[in-house]
């Protein structure tokens, strides 16, 4: 019988402490320990001293068993794409995301799709009634499907709940901050109780083969509240994010075992639910005004996938003592350095000026890509000449004003092309380039090659 013990665990990060402190020795924050008591239950591995036997299989051996569909498609082409292929089978994801962002939505009608495929899907709220998911998905239209819907907060009666329906597919757990088990003794959400829940879930997932996803609210700062550490603990970690006033979400895969970790699915809130955007540059291209100056297009990569979109410059004279620089989608640290070098080495001066950089559509860049494409905006704002309204622009600046290749040349300007662009401004020396495919492609070495250009 392994004895009970105290230890005093940080509610930030979730490291163990032996001994009470003020201030947390692994995430720095103060105030955050909290006392508790292990019973020698979930959570408490070792200390057990006779175990029982296992199995050890031979690696050759496996090929054959798992072969039978190890994936679960979800055919939400935006959703399996994210998720590298689909939700895998036996493994445990976590969807993160600002309260009110959709991950319920989301989920809903993922749970819909795959169960009018004919798999199992059970649902389990712990924040909604039983009758609000179905008012929920009679909105979405997904009240028709054999979903099982289940509104439980304890862990214990999660599972009895879906381990007496006969081999689920997916159980979806919404949220983690709402699991408590019996086996620890704090408060529901706080770290004990959270990592406590998610193994819980997690261990039944590597045991049954169904797929688990556990939702989880993030906090303003970006942090999954209290549960940074079932990050470590699951497979894969899908953050569904927004712009507040913009109707589109971006899910985004920050962790994947199984998968990519680069990809972006896109997609749009509707009165009708979550509606897949298949092609986001033009979504992020929006409405263009060609004429006006101070406007380049940047052709992006998201993962696999190319996306364009529009970054809006604006030099004005400054009535200031010190200029304002403001940023919006991109970083601000990176902008003065492009604004650095377009001083030290082009000859264009922004001390007198204001500077405003806006990325169209509430998008964010973080590519350095985008250098070249930002300078473009910027020099032609400041020279008040609109580029040509056809022309795509990529590339990374370095300190020296030299223009760098970047990867994924050939996509990028494929969609350009897809998208009735005919020119692009790219970078000297970019790979696998066909020379001559493309009549009007602007190869540039220097910055100050392309600031006399833009000028010419
Ligand atoms: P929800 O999925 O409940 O968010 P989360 O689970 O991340 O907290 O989504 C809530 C928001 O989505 C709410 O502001 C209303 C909006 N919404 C729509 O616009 N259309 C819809 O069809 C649905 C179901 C929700
Ligand atoms: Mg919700």
């Amino acid at each position: 019988m392994a004895k009970a013990r105290i230890q005093f665990i940080c509610q930030n990060c979730g490291a163990v402490h032996t001994r009470w402190a003020g201030k947390c020795d692994s995430c720095g924050e103060w105030n955050t320990l909290v006392e508790e008591g292990t019973a020698g239950g979930i959570g408490s591995g070792p200390g057990k001293l006779s175990g029982r036997k296992g199995r050890a299989v031979a690696l050759t051996s496996l090929s054959g068993e798992i072969e039978d569909a190890p994936r679960i498609q979800s055919g939400i082409g935006e959703l399996d794409r994210v998720t590298g292929g689909g939700f895998v089978r036996g493994s445990a994801i976590l969807v993160g995301g600002d309260p009110g962002i959709g991950k319920s939505t989301l989920l809903t009608q993922a749970a819909a799709a795959l169960a009018r495929q004919g798999h199992k899907v059970i649902y389990v709220s712990g924040e909604e009634a039983v009758a609000q998911i179905r008012l929920r998905a009679q909105r979405l239209h997904a009240a028709d499907t054999d979903v099982l819907l289940a509104a439980e907060t304890n862990v214990e009666d999660i599972l009895a709940t879906i381990s007496d329906s006969k081999r689920p597919d997916l159980i979806i757990i919404d949220s983690i901050q709402t699991l408590w088990t019996d086996a620890a003794d704090s408060a529901p959400g706080t770290v004990t109780q959270v990592r406590a829940g998610a193994q819980a879930m997690i261990r039944f997932a590597k045991q049954t083969g169904a797929a688990v996803v556990l939702v989880g609210h993030v906090t303003k700062d970006g942090q999954i509240a209290g549960p940074r550490v079932v990050e470590h603990m699951v497979d894969a970690v899908l953050y569904f994010e927004g712009e507040g006033g913009h109707h589109y979400r971006i899910l985004r895969t920050v962790k994947n075992r199984f998968g990519p970790t680069d990809e972006i699915g896109v997609f749009e809130m509707s009165d009708r639910g979550l509606r897949e955007v298949a092609n986001p540059s033009e979504l992020f291209l929006g409405e263009r005004n060609d004429k006006s100056p101070g406007a380049a297009v940047f052709a992006g990569m998201e993962g696999t996938r190319p996306v364009l979109v529009e970054i809006q410059a604006l030099v004005a004279p400054s009535t200031l003592g010190t200029p304002r620089r403001a940023v919006v989608g991109w970083d601000g640290g990176r902008l003065s350095m492009i604004l650095a070098v377009l001083e030290a080495h082009c000859g264009v001066r922004f001390g007198q000026h204001d500077v405003y950089l806006n990325v169209a559509g509430g998008y964010r860049i973080s590519e350095p890509a985008a250098d070249l494409a930002v300078a473009s905006a910027l020099v032609s704002s400041i020279a008040g000449i609109a580029l040509p309204a056809d022309c795509v622009y990529f590339g990374e600046v370095s300190l020296s004003g030299a223009v760098r290749p970047v990867a994924h040349a050939v996509q990028r300007l494929k969609e350009a092309e897809k998208l009735g662009f005919k020119q692009a401004v790219l970078p000297k020396g970019s790979n696998d380039v066909p020379k001559g495919r493309n009549a009007h492609l602007t190869e540039t070495a220097s910055l100050p090659d392309l600031v006399a250009r833009i000028a010419a």
